[in-house]
């Protein structure tokens, strides 16, 4: 029996809520909150090499990685890398402020 062909990738819940749980700015919002922001999440793809947030831009998406990798660089500074597991993108939101530094792929 041949299987079903692959359907839109699902989203983890339990992935994103641990990245909530393991993020400084984020870990202590209520559980309500919590559960408000891992059912409106969305899957998107971003190539390899491609800006995903730029420095100094209005943002108003969260980022939870699911796989890949990213670098974080401040004034084309690098200031770290990051990977699976990992939330980004939440201080503009938070601190309803500029993005404090850009997010790429690599
Ligand atoms: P935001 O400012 O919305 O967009 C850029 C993101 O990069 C930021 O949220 C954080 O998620 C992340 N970021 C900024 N500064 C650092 C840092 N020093 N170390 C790790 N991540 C950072």
């Amino acid at each position: 029996m041949p299987s079903a062909p692959p359907g839109p990738k699902s989203i983890s819940k339990e992935l994103i809520k641990s990245a909530i749980l393991d993020n400084d700015f984020m870990k202590n919002l209520d559980i309500g909150q919590i559960r408000e922001i891992v059912d409106c999440m969305h899957p998107v793809e971003n190539p390899k090499d491609s800006t995903i947030i730029k420095e100094g831009d209005v943002g108003s998406l969260v980022y939870v990685m699911e796989e890949g990798k990213v670098q974080v660089t401040k004034d084309g500074q690098l200031l770290t890398h990051m990977g699976p597991g990992k939330v980004f993108g939440e201080l503009a939101i938070l601190y309803n402020c500029t993005r404090t530094a850009s997010v790429k792929g690599e």
